[in-house]
């Protein structure tokens, strides 16, 4: 464990600054009526194709998707026998700029763990903001240490 690193977006691979364009990309989709929140998201799979996602709310208030959770889900729907290898996560906020890369909510770790459950493999995780910084993770056991899985099951 402790595989976090802080970097620059200068820093990154070819293929991860791809991966983070495609999800900055994405928050140009995103649908955010009530928070004007805008979170984009892209996964790269095994066989490396390159899926995003974005955030989807409702005017009943619980019923909003984050952005990571509409590409892991995407990707689970539609390539089902392909990984998740990497996942990037990016926010704008139109009402105040996000000096610090956007970190995801407990239920989207969760579900990133899940993931990494069925796929037997990590999921390389890069948070992106409104600057240049960037944090990696190896796997969701960074941000999501002790946590529930099919083990207990
Ligand atoms: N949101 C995400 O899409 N991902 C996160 O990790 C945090 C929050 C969305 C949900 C909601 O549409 C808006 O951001 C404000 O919470």
């Amino acid at each position: 464990m402790n595989s976090v690193k802080h970097i620059k977006y200068s820093e990154l691979s070819l293929l991860d600054k791809a991966l983070i364009d495609k999800a900055v990309a994405m928050t140009d989709a995103a649908y955010a009526p009530y928070s004007g929140f805008l979170v984009g998201a892209a996964v790269q799979l095994s066989n490396g194709m390159v899926l995003g996602g974005c955030n989807q709310e409702n005017a009943s208030y619980p019923l909003c998707m984050c952005g990571e959770r509409v590409a892991l889900y995407n990707a689970a729907a539609n390539y089902p026998t392909e990984s998740v290898v990497t996942l990037a996560i990016v926010a704008r906020n139109p009402k105040k700029k996000l000096t610090q890369p956007v970190s995801p909510c407990g239920a989207c770790r969760q579900v990133i763990a899940e993931y990494e459950s069925r796929y037997g493999s990590d999921i390389r995780i890069i948070l992106k903001g409104e600057t240049e910084d960037i944090i990696e993770f190896e796997s969701i056991k960074e941000l999501l240490p002790y946590g529930f899985d099919d083990t207990f099951l």
